[in-house]
């Protein structure tokens, strides 16, 4: 039987926006998605100061360490089939709506499990509560990795944070999202 990891608490946890200042401690970042940890070290800063996203450090006190990353950017979600019908129900006849999403959201490898992940989560919901204040913002949005290992596929990650699947598909990752306004 595995050992039982801790739980990472907040107050534990600082986060730092992305500056010039990290680039050396981003090569120790470690995770199962290369694509993630390349996209950390290659494109993240570069995106950010180009304004394409916005990227969030998360560091665990006790030991220093970057523990995880999460970028965000600006987006619409188009109203099609059932979402659209659920909003022309509601009289809410636009074609799209505005949603934050989520480009990259990684834990390093070595403190998956401790509810960072869901951590990060509830961080992107208080901003979105937050930015959407002054300006309209009604869901978040990401495009969910697959993976073949069920404990890897993050579809069943986002799902426990009531994300709903945006429209089947069979192969790539899976646009979902969650509505902010609850029913
Ligand atoms: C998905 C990810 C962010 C989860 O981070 P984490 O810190 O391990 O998640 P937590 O510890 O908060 O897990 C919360 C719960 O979700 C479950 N869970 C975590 N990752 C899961 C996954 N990939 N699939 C299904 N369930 C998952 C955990 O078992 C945990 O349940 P518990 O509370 O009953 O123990 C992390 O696995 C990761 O970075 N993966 C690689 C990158 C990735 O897939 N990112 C998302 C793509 S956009």
């Amino acid at each position: 039987m595995g050992m039982v990891k801790e739980k990472v608490l907040i107050t534990d946890i600082d986060v730092q926006r992305l500056d010039i200042s990290h680039k050396s401690i981003l090569l120790n970042f470690k995770s199962y998605e290369q694509e993630l940890v390349d996209f950390l070290i290659e494109d993240a800063l570069d995106n950010q100061n180009k304004k394409i996203s916005a990227t969030y450090l998360w560091f665990y006190k006790p030991t220093k360490e970057l523990v995880g990353y999460v970028s965000v950017l600006t987006d619409a979600i188009n109203l099609q089939g059932e979402l659209k019908e659920y909003f022309r129900q509601k009289h809410i006849l636009y074609k799209s709506l505005p949603s934050l999403k989520i480009g990259r959201l990684c834990v390093s490898d070595d403190y998956l499990g401790r509810g960072i992940g869901t951590l990060m989560i509830k961080f992107v919901i208080i901003l979105a509560e937050k930015i959407g204040n002054d300006v309209g913002l009604r869901f978040i949005a990401v495009d969910a990795k697959r993976n073949q290992d069920p404990k890897r596929d993050s579809v069943h990650f986002y799902k426990r944070f009531e994300f709903e699947s945006l429209k089947q598909r069979e192969k790539g990752p899976l646009p979902m999202f969650k509505d902010l306004i609850k029913k």
